[in-house]
C-alpha cells in the first residue's frame, strides 16, 4: 500500500488529482494536507470521504510548519509527497509577493527537509511552464532549458525547483518535477482567466482582456494533467523533470471566442483593459518527453475550454458563493480602477 501526502489537495488541481488517484490506484491511500487559504475549499473534496472511506484522510495544516508536517508524515506512515501547495495567481503575486516566497519557497524547503529526515521519501514537485519565462518566436521549452522566471509567482516556483533538484544532487532524495501548462476544468477558483471570463459572461459582466489579447497559452484539461502526474509517479525517472501540456497554444482572444460561442454570449462583452505588469506573452512547451513515457492528452485546448464552460454553466452553486465573498474585494482591487487599453496607449 502506498501512503501519499497530497499537499494543497483542497485546491483546483489537487482535488482533481485526489479523485484521480483514488479512482485509478486501489493500492493508494491519500492524505490531503492543506492550509485552506482563500483558494483551498473543503467543498472541492465533497463526496470523496463517502466514496473512498478510510483510503482518504484530511489534515488542515501549513507546509511551512515543520512540526505539523512531521507529525502528519509519522501519523500516516507517509512514503510519498506530492506537493501542489502554493500561492498560484500571478496578479496576486504582483500585488503582494510575500505569501509566495513563504509558501512556494520556504514551504517547499520544509517539505524537502521532512522528506530527507523521515526516511528519504519519494518527492514529486508540481511546477509550472512559467519557470522558463517568456518564450520567443517558434521555440518550445525543453526540460533542461535555463529557468528565466519574470513574475514574483514564477520566481518563487523556479526557486522551489532549484531546491528540489539540489536535494536530489546533494542528499540523493528521490525526486521528480512536472512543469504544467495552464490547467482548466472543474473547481478552478474564478480569479484565473478561463473561469473568470466564463462566470463574468454568465453574470452579464464584461470580460477584461489584458492588453491586445495576443498573449499565447496552452490551455490543458486538468484531468489530462492529473493522469500525467500519476504516470510520472509510477514510471518517471528519478531526478528528472517533465513538461506537461497539449503542445499547442492559442491567443487569449481565440480562447475568449471559443468560450463565448459555447455559452452563446455576444462578443460585445470583450473589453480590452490595461495590461498586466511584466506580462509574459508566450509559454510553449515541448512535451515529447512525457509522450515518450506513454501519456497523451485526451482533450485539445478547444475541447478543454468548451468542457470547462459547460461545467461552470451547470455548477453555479459552486462558484456563486465564491464570487459573492472575498472575491468581490479582490476583483475591485485588480479591476476596479483599471484603465481601458486605449487609455494606456
Ligand atoms: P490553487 O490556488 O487552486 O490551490 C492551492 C492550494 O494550496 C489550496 O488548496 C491552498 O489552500 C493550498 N495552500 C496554499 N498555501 C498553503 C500552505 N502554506 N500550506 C498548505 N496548503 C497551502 O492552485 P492550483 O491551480 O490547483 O495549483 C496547484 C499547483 O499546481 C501549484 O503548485 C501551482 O503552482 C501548480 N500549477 C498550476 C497550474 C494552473 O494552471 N493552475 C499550472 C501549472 C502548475
Ligand atoms: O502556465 C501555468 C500557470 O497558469 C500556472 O502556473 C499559474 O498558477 C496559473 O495561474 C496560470 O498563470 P497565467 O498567468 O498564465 O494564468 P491566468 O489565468 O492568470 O492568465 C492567463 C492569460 O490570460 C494571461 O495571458 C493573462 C490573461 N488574462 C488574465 C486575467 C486574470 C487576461 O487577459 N485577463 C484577466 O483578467
Amino acid at each position: 500500500m502506498q501512503n501519499i501526502l497530497v499537499t494543497g489537495g483542497a485546491g483546483f488541481i489537487g482535488c482533481n488529482f485526489v479523485r484521480h488517484i483514488l479512482q485509478h490506484d486501489s493500492a493508494a491511500n491519500v492524505i490531503v494536507y492543506d492550509k485552506l487559504t482563500y483558494a483551498g475549499r473543503l467543498e472541492n473534496l465533497a463526496g470523496v470521504s463517502e466514496r473512498f472511506g478510510p483510503r482518504y484522510n484530511f489534515v488542515r495544516g501549513d507546509i511551512c510548519d515543520t512540526a505539523s508536517v512531521e507529525r502528519t508524515i509519522a501519523e500516516f506512515n507517509i512514503d510519498t509527497i506530492v506537493n501542489f501547495a502554493a500561492e498560484t495567481h500571478v496578479d496576486r503575486s504582483i500585488l503582494d509577493p510575500d505569501a509566495f516566497v513563504q509558501t512556494d519557497v520556504l514551504g517547499t524547503y520544509v517539505l524537502l527537509e521532512a522528506a530527507r529526515n523521515m526516511g528519504n521519501l519519494r518527492f514529486h514537485q508540481i511546477s509550472t511552464d512559467e519557470v522558463y519565462g517568456h518564450i520567443e518566436g517558434r521555440r518550445r521549452s525543453v526540460e533542461n532549458d535555463a529557468l528565466l522566471p519574470r513574475s514574483p509567482y514564477s520566481a518563487s516556483k523556479a526557486s522551489a525547483d532549484l531546491f528540489v533538484n539540489a536535494y536530489h544532487t546533494t542528499y540523493d532524495l528521490p525526486v521528480t518535477i512536472s512543469r504544467g501548462a495552464n490547467n482548466i476544468g472543474p473547481f478552478q477558483y474564478p480569479e484565473k482567466v478561463v473561469p473568470l471570463f466564463i462566470t463574468n459572461a454568465l453574470s452579464a459582466m464584461s470580460l477584461p482582456v489584458f492588453g491586445d489579447g495576443q498573449q499565447m497559452r496552452d490551455y490543458q484539461y486538468v484531468a489530462d494533467h492529473c493522469a500525467a502526474i500519476h504516470l510520472i509517479l509510477k514510471q518517471g525517472s528519478i531526478g528528472e523533470s517533465y513538461n506537461i501540456g497539449t503542445g499547442s497554444e492559442m491567443t487569449n482572444l481565440e480562447m475568449v471566442e471559443i468560450l463565448l460561442e459555447e455559452l452563446d454570449k455576444p462578443r460585445s462583452l470583450i473589453l480590452h483593459v490595461e495590461d498586466r505588469q511584466g506580462h509574459d506573452r508566450r509559454y510553449s512547451l515541448d512535451v515529447s518527453k512525457m509522450l515518450a513515457l506513454g501519456w497523451e492528452p485526451d482533450f485539445t485546448p478547444e475541447e478543454a475550454i468548451r468542457a470547462t464552460a459547460r461545467w461552470y454553466r451547470d455548477n453555479r452553486s459552486w462558484w456563486q458563493p465564491i464570487r459573492d465573498g472575498e472575491f468581490k474585494d479582490y476583483y475591485q482591487t485588480v479591476y476596479g480602477a483599471r484603465k481601458t487599453y486605449n487609455e494606456t496607449r
